[in-house]
């Protein structure tokens, strides 16, 4: 069975399906301050961490949203919010046409079952207690769908649709590699089709060699079967592959958001031409674009900087910096949907600085495939569906590379399971 087809069955393309355009998670004022509390007897609040500030962004059915920023910025609690795994301090979360915002947890199943979560960590996100069979039927059990091939073989088949083997359903997390347990991860998620996955960081935490190859699966995952996806990342390398828009976050708030070109080719925001930046050169030579080190710490989010936040690190900051938030707007020169907040933005960058970026070696390998395929999609329209089989394959292949080393384990843990 291809792996194309399989996927293909699952849910049609999202414009045979969703195309109306409309948003299918809208998030607006999205905030959560965390309460800090003091006194051993009578806990009063003392402050809060005001880890999500006013965040307002848009998912449409199919498409991918990429969500940039350093560690501690408050990616992570943006999606865990818009999964509602947590509630709002403030602000409002529609989802598919519904206000999930403060909708009890006994009442998200169904919202749920459209809205998963892949996490970072692969090796916490799986129970070791539980076999990989029960990992991935568990949702669907809870959920209550029944699929008509039984959920055992539904197992497998998503199985299969990952990259991983069928037979690999009685075996335990503990017996795979960490790319291996990420993919366990993704079938987990499909298991109940959803229309909506937030993606936390899903490479982060995987070998280079192996974090393309994830990459290359949940794209063809968002391609095939038509699943829009909030993806979470702490630099814009891996993103810019993925996502056709992208928001870059600093410290609870968005400060510009707009199509990948816009944002790779054109950045406005300070902050996001020194992410930029920060992306190491594919030749050192050529350095087309000037060097942005960001100097100092992230400011703590419980007392943020007045005005606007990157203040403190901000090479152009003026007095009216410190008193006026620049607020997240189409500023002059910039394209529809480009938004950015700044008082005094950057001009429109040098063109040379897409060429210069530079992703890890097996990411740029695989940006250097997309790159062609579609290439190849422009000359031949026709050859579509053929030329991404081999990709989807490819990528199955790959992962069955991995197995030896899982089988190896296996081998070892199968002194115990026994
Ligand atoms: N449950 C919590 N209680 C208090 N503070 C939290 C909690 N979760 C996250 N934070 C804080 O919120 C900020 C944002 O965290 P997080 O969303 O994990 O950022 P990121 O994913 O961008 O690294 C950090 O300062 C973090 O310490
Ligand atoms: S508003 Fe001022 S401090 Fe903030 S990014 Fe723009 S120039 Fe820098
Ligand atoms: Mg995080």
């Amino acid at each position: 069975m291809s792996t194309t087809k399989s996927i293909a069955e699952q849910r049609p393309a999202p414009d045979a399906e969703s195309s109306s355009g409309e948003n299918l998670l809208e998030v607006s004022g999205l905030q959560m301050h965390f309460p800090i509390r003091q006194g051993i007897i009578f806990q009063r609040q003392v402050g809060a961490v005001k880890a999500v500030d006013g965040v307002d962004f848009a998912v449409k059915a199919g498409e991918s949203l990429g969500l940039v920023g350093e560690s501690g910025c408050g990616k992570s609690t943006t999606g865990r919010l818009a999964t509602r795994l947590l509630e709002p301090t403030g602000g409002k979360i529609v989802f598919d046409g519904e206000d999930i915002t403060h909708k009890p947890v006994a009442k998200m199943r169904e919202a749920r079952q459209n809205l998963q979560m892949i996490f970072q960590d692969p090796y916490s996100s799986l129970n070791p207690r539980h076999t990989v069979g029960t990992i991935i039927e568990t949702p669907m059990k809870l959920n209550g769908i029944n699929p008509p091939q039984g959920h055992k073989k539904r197992a497998q088949e998503l199985l299969e649709i990952v990259g991983l083997n069928p037979e690999h359903y009685n075996r335990y997390p503990n017996e795979f590699s960490g790319g291996q347990r990420q993919r366990i991860g993704i079938a987990r998620a499909l298991a109940l089709k959803p229309k909506l996955i937030v993606a936390d960081e899903p490479v982060s935490a995987l070998d280079v060699s192996i974090q393309a190859q994830v990459v290359n699966l949940l794209q063809d995952l968002q391609k095939e079967m038509g699943i829009a996806f909030l993806f979470i990342a702490h630099d814009l390398a891996v993103v810019r592959h993925f996502s056709e828009r992208v928001a870059v976050m600093y410290l609870g708030k968005i400060v510009e958001v707009g199509d990948r070109r816009a944002i790779y080719e054109r950045p406005r925001h300070p902050y996001t031409h020194a992410l930029l930046s920060s992306v190491p050169e594919i030749n050192p030579a050529a350095d087309a674009r000037e060097r942005i080190r960001l100097a100092g710490d992230v400011p703590s989010p419980i007392d943020p900087p007045s005005g606007c936040r990157f203040r403190t690190r901000c090479w152009k900051a003026q007095d009216k910096c410190a008193t006026e938030e620049p607020p997240l707007v189409r500023i002059e020169g910039n394209g529809e949907g480009h938004l950015t907040a700044c008082h005094f933005p950057e001009e429109p960058s040098i063109t040379a600085r897409e060429e210069a970026i530079v992703l890890d070696p097996a990411l740029a390998a695989l940006e250097k495939a997309a790159t062609a395929a579609e290439a190849s999609k422009t000359e031949a329209p026709k050859a579509d569906a053929k030329a991404d089989a081999p990709k989807a394959e490819a990528s199955k292949a790959e992962a069955k590379a991995e197995v030896p080393k899982a089988d190896a384990k296996a081998d070892e843990a199968g002194k115990d399971s026994k």
